[in-house]
């Protein structure tokens, strides 16, 4: 993950995009993120798998700093909201001057807020098919709303209740989308056979060692060794 300034989209594909990866079916997944907060990223994107997959080339994501974008000597980005109320509202001009650096012909821009469609595995699984991904995390009251009307391809909430920012909704959508893509799990954390492959799909309960803990015991079909029984439990337990 880098954290940087507005970028020139140009000189992203040309100097951070694998040759290789232009030109075989591997294109890697880049995903740039505008925030307020860009320090908040560190943690969750700076370990374990979404790290390994940025550290193997098959994502690139890039955190901005909104207030780049900002205008006069403190790089406003916002203003009361017309009609009166409480809190601030983020800007239009000042997101169409980020999504104006960051969009490319493809890119599919998406903002993060409450009102939007609800977050499913299976849009993860569509987002993960794209090549770039633009993730507005919104702040403060919202966002003005001209940027859902004429700047944004899709407004997303990641479920029914309220956050104080986008930046973990964004975090949960870039953590669901890469792990789908080809390569970042290995073939002991699979995204095969799990829950949601389909909408009403959900995984059957795993144990492990040990196989009697304080009485709680492992269900013997799990340890009886046939194999054509063990799937029959899983494919109830799945379903119940
Ligand atoms: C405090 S919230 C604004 C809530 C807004 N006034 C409302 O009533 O819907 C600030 C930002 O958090 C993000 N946010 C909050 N809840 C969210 C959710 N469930 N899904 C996605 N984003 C959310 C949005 O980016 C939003 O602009």
């Amino acid at each position: 993950m880098k954290i940087s300034k507005a970028w020139p989209v140009k000189a992203l594909v040309s100097k951070a995009w694998p040759v290789k990866a232009l030109v075989s079916k591997a294109f890697p997944l880049r995903i740039d993120i505008l925030t307020l907060f860009p320090e908040m990223f560190n943690g969750p994107f700076g370990a374990s798998i979404i790290k390994r997959a940025e550290d193997k080339k098959l994502v690139d994501i890039r955190i901005h700093n909104l207030r780049d974008w900002g205008e006069g000597e403190r790089k406003d980005v916002d203003d009361h909201p017309y009609g009166g109320g409480v809190g601030m509202v983020l800007r239009v001009d000042i997101i169409d001057k980020a999504l104006k650096k960051l969009r490319k012909k493809k890119s599919k821009v998406i903002l993060l807020d409450a009102t939007g469609e609800t977050y499913t595995q299976e849009k993860a699984r569509a987002l993960s098919k794209l090549n770039h991904l633009i993730l507005i995390a919104g702040h403060y009251e919202g966002v003005d709303h001209r940027v859902h009307e004429h700047l944004v391809d899709e407004v997303i909430s990641i479920g029914n209740y309220v956050l104080t920012g986008g930046e973990i909704p964004a975090m949960v959508l870039t953590d669901s989308v890469v792990r789908l893509l080809p390569g970042v799990l290995g073939k002991d954390d699979s995204s095969v056979d799990e829950s949601f492959k389909n909408p009403s799909y959900k995984e059957y309960p795993q144990y492990t060692r040990p196989e009697d803990y304080k009485r709680w015991k492992v269900p013997k079909i799990l340890l009886s060794g046939n194999h054509e029984e063990i799937d029959k439990w899983r494919e109830e337990k799945s379903r119940s």
